[in-house]
């Protein structure tokens, strides 16, 4: 099983932009994470991240026919882009919204999220932790 985790715009930034929403591991801590929790599973993983929504929705469109999953968190993309919901209905492959911040509990335009109609499940507020537990989703899907 193949796995991509994809990180939209500012989560390179994580451990510098706003620790108390966010924690204070950086970027390259959450991927160590979930390396090594794929490596546990046997799954293999790929990471991508981008500020860009294009370089997004190619990344999701390069999955196809070689990804069994998606993690993805779309960052501010979540509220804004249709782009990104549709390349996930277009790849049709089952994809896991991930959230750092518990977003329902935050602004009213974070109550917005485009790209959940297309996903298989919703994980908000657990941290990078969170990232995991999608992964954990995904494998118990297959
Ligand atoms: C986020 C929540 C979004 O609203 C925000 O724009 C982000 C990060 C999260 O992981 O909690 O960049 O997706």
């Amino acid at each position: 099983m193949k796995i991509l985790v994809i990180n939209g715009p500012n989560l390179n930034m994580l451990g510098i932009r706003e620790p108390g929403i966010y924690g204070n591991n950086s970027y390259d801590a959450l991927c160590e994470k979930v390396r090594n929790y794929c490596e546990n599973c046997g799954v293999e993983v790929e990471f991508f991240q981008s500020n860009h929504e294009g370089a997004l929705v190619d990344e999701i469109q390069k999955s196809y026919g070689v990804c069994d999953g998606i993690v993805i968190n779309p960052g501010a993309y979540t509220h804004t882009s249709i782009a990104l919901l549709d390349a996930v209905k277009a790849v049709g492959i089952p994809t896991v919204e991930v959230h750092i911040s518990d977003v329902a509990s935050r602004e009213e335009f974070r109550q917005i999220s485009y790209i959940r109609a297309a996903c298989v499940k919703t994980i908000t507020g657990h941290g990078i932790d969170g990232y995991c537990e999608a992964v954990e989703f995904l494998v118990n899907l297959k």
